[in-house]
């Protein structure tokens, strides 16, 4: 069996915005298994071309492509770049995406309508135009980056949750229809992350609501007290791209370090902090 390292060596990973954030960490992690990367973005070039420098350093061939995937446009003449820059796409990890945190009653339309274009349309089409090659070749990967915002739900993020679960939707129904083809069709529902996107949500709270902390909030009444990290998602996604993931198809991997299990029954942790709560010392359970 190939070395972890190797696992990948000779296929190619198209990860949508993976100019930073999740994207960033999931392509660098693929390169270091070998496989060569194509790195997308939107806007900030920059970003994409230092996730590309990282990715060479690797010893793996990396292309940079700018695609908006809320621009359906786009997302055509990004497979159709991808293909003739690296000539294949076995593993696409829809990953890019943009959520706008509004009061649903009062949300603006356009955002509603991007964030679903972005989210949903753009790696729905860009599935459909990267699939036939992996279909053909008997050997694919397609991870979607879904959200606990879709399995759970998320105050003020309506538009996004469904977009989110929209892919979750297309993720089993599409791995149905192909099973046994050879590419498998999975998502993957991470909790809050520490990036540009995952802050922002809660700087929004804090603004809009002129709550003081709201992530010191969030994080004292979910279990883990804490976010997940970029690279603890990478993890599952590349292991979801090996070959070693062959038996996983149409599933949702919830990644949130346990942040959905039981939020808000512990308030703070007083065995962390040595401050006893409540009745201190002498106090009984139950
Ligand atoms: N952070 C969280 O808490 C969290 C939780 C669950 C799921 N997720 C999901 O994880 C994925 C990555 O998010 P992240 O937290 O890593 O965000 P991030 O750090 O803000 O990075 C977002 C990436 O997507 C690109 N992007 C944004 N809108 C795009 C568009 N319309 N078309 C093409 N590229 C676009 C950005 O490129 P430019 O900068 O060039 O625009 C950037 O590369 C998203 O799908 C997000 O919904 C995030």
């Amino acid at each position: 069996m190939a070395s972890g390292s190797a696992l990948l060596r000779g296929r190619v990973a198209l990860v949508t915005g993976s100019s930073r954030g999740i994207g960033r960490a999931v392509a660098l992690r693929l390169a270091g298994m070998g496989a060569s990367v194509v790195v997308t973005y939107r806007r900030r070039r920059d970003e994409a071309l230092e996730t590309a420098r990282l990715a060479r350093e690797a010893g793996v061939e990396a292309a940079v492509i700018q695609a908006d995937m809320a621009d359906l446009e786009q997302v055509e003449r990004l497979a159709r770049q991808a293909l003739e820059s690296m000539g294949r796409v076995d593993i696409l990890v829809n990953n890019a995406g943009t959520g706008y945190a509004q009061v649903f009653h009062k949300a603006r339309v356009d955002l509603v309508v991007r964030e679903i274009h972005a989210d949903l349309l753009g790696p729905i089409l860009l599935t459909r135009a990267l699939l036939p090659g992996m279909i053909e070749r008997g050997w694919g990967r397609i991870i979607n980056v879904s959200s606990i915002a879709a399995t759970h739900g998320a105050p003020y993020l309506a538009g996004y949750s469904a977009a989110k679960a929209g892919l979750i939707g297309f993720t089993r129904s599409l791995a149905a229809e192909i099973a046994g083809s050879g590419v498998t069709v999975n998502a993957v529902a991470p909790g809050f992350v520490e990036t540009r996107l995952g802050l922002s949500y809660f700087r929004w709270l804090q603004q809009t609501f002129g709550i003081p902390d709201p992530l010191k909030a969030y994080l004292n009444s979910i279990p883990p007290h804490r976010l997940v990290t970029t690279e603890e998602v990478a993890s599952v996604v590349a292991f979801l791209a090996s070959p070693e993931a062959s038996g996983i198809n149409g599933q949702v991997i919830i990644l949130d370090a346990g942040a959905t299990l039981a939020p808000g029954s512990l308030a703070g942790r007083p065995e962390l902090e040595g401050a006893p709560r409540g009745g201190g010392a002498g106090a009984a359970a139950g």
